[in-house]
């Protein structure tokens, strides 16, 4: 240190002596091992990440066949687009007043998952998801929580500690979902199990140490073609289980407008409903995956609810249909309103779900009141939670539709947009031919067939 001196006459302060402060050594160090910008710097990682699964589950849920993992792929992604909203919510109170969370220089790190996209098959993509990035992320958020401060930094360990919760609970159902489809598809395994292994190659450089540097390194390119992937395309139209019957139209009234009848026929024909809600949940998911990049933060919210909401109303009917003893294979499963929207542009198909939701919602709640009355308490009770959700599907797609309208410039109102979607659903259904027509009735025949043979033999 320099010794105090004289300048010109005038005395000049002595430098600020070293002083002996208080180190409770262990604990103190441990604790205080992130500050606050460093916590946000990771958490916005985390942020990404999380959005980037969302999005690649989305884009993957019309082009799996996989009856299981279809049903699970909304929940995941819903799961993950809760986190994903809370960590950046975190964010932002760590940069208040700061509003902005950009990608900027973490996008190689979410780039290594969004790689995972070109898997070779839905097998491949689910194991990938099961046995590598999920596993990768329950690492990275384990390892972060072994740094915070659960003082200081509280509620990020709140939320990452729930959100590991849901994160062991997913991958526990990944897992058997990714054993069972392997185990009824040998064919799919070999090249499964070679992309899985090059997914997990590429994510062991993203280690914690790594991933949480102030300056991201740089990580080893992933060549998806070399593990065997292909350049991913979202599905334009609905891929469904073998397992089940695969028709054009499910029920005679998906293409020609008639009664929905009454009693046991009206039970059977809204599971059949239900269980085709498969496509909306399609539906929703592809508009996640097409409008994401260019959309503000709550789309992600919105649109993974949306889709998550429509797999519930799926299974609603798949759960009925199986209490009422029909097999997968009595089960007829279509893609029609999915596959309508498959020439139209990304605003039309969030105009092909807000026209079903908004033409059909007034059904909700009076059949909620038939299967009431009626005593079928199970199928009430499914059109009551089914009619809350509507309501507000109904919403978000009106809010969507007229931001995205506004934001390509377009002079039109969701209402207008809505009709063109029904003009494209009109006419799929006009094309029904007469094979078409014969094979739904067969369908129909067969199940109100046995329906009726149950009745008889519950009496
Ligand atoms: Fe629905
Ligand atoms: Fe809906």
């Amino acid at each position: 240190m320099a010794p105090a001196r004289l300048n010109g006459g005038m005395s000049v302060t002595p430098a600020p002596q070293p002083r002996l402060v208080l180190q409770p050594a262990a604990t103190g160090q441990r604790r205080s091992a992130l500050m606050v910008g460093e916590s946000a710097q990771v958490l916005k990682r985390f942020h990404f990440l999380e959005r980037e699964l969302v999005r690649m589950a989305a884009g993957w849920l019309p082009g799996t066949t996989d009856w299981e993992t279809k049903l699970l792929l909304p929940e995941v992604l819903w799961q993950d687009a809760l986190v994903a909203r809370s960590l950046r919510e975190r964010v932002l109170e760590l940069r208040y007043p700061e509003r902005r969370i950009a990608i900027d220089q973490d996008a190689a790190l979410v780039g290594l998952y969004a790689n995972c996209l070109h898997a070779p098959s839905d097998l491949a993509f689910v194991m990938g998801l099961a046995r590598a990035v999920k596993p990768h992320l329950r690492g990275l958020l384990a390892d972060y929580l072994k740094l915070a401060d659960a003082l200081d930094d509280a509620p990020s360990v709140h939320l990452l500690e729930h959100a590991l919760v849901d994160l062991d609970r997913q991958l526990a159902r990944l897992e058997a979902v990714t054993t069972e489809f392997a185990t009824r598809r040998p064919e799919l395994v070999a090249s499964a199990e070679r992309w899985n292994a090059g997914v997990t190659a590429a994510l062991a450089g993203a280690t914690a140490e790594r991933v949480f540097a102030a300056t991201l390194p740089e990580f080893a390119a992933f060549d998806p073609s070399a593990a065997g992937g292909r350049t991913f395309a979202i599905s334009r139209t609905g891929q469904r289980d073998a397992r089940f019957t695969r028709v054009r139209f499910a029920w005679p009234d998906r293409h020609t407008p008639q009664p929905p009848g009454a009693g046991v026929q009206l039970q059977v024909r809204q599971a059949i409903h239900h269980l085709n809600e498969v496509w909306a949940a399609e539906m929703a998911g592809a508009c996640l995956y097409d409008l994401l990049e260019q959309a503000p933060h709550d789309f992600l919210e919105d649109a993974a609810r949306w889709c998550f909401d429509e797999i519930r109303h799926c299974r609603m009917g798949y759960e009925r249909l199986k209490q009422w003893g029909f097999s997968e294979a009595e089960m007829p499963l279509d893609a029609f309103s999915y596959d309508s929207g498959q020439h139209a542009d990304a605003i039309v198909r969030l105009g092909v779900i807000f026209y079903f939701e908004t033409t059909y919602i007034h059904t909700k709640p009076e059949r909620a009141k038939i299967f009431g009355a009626e005593g079928d308490r199970l199928s009430s009770h499914d059109m009551d939670f089914d009619w809350a959700d509507e309501l507000i599907h109904s919403h978000y797609g009106k809010k969507w539709l007229t931001h995205f309208l506004a934001q390509a410039g377009i002079q039109r109102t969701p209402i207008e947009i809505k009709q063109q979607a029904e003009a494209g659903v009109l006419t799929f259904q006009q094309s029904a031919t007469t094979e078409d027509k014969a094979a739904t009735q067969a369908i129909f025949d067969r199940m109100m067939s046995k329906a009726r043979q149950r009745l008889e033999s519950a009496a």
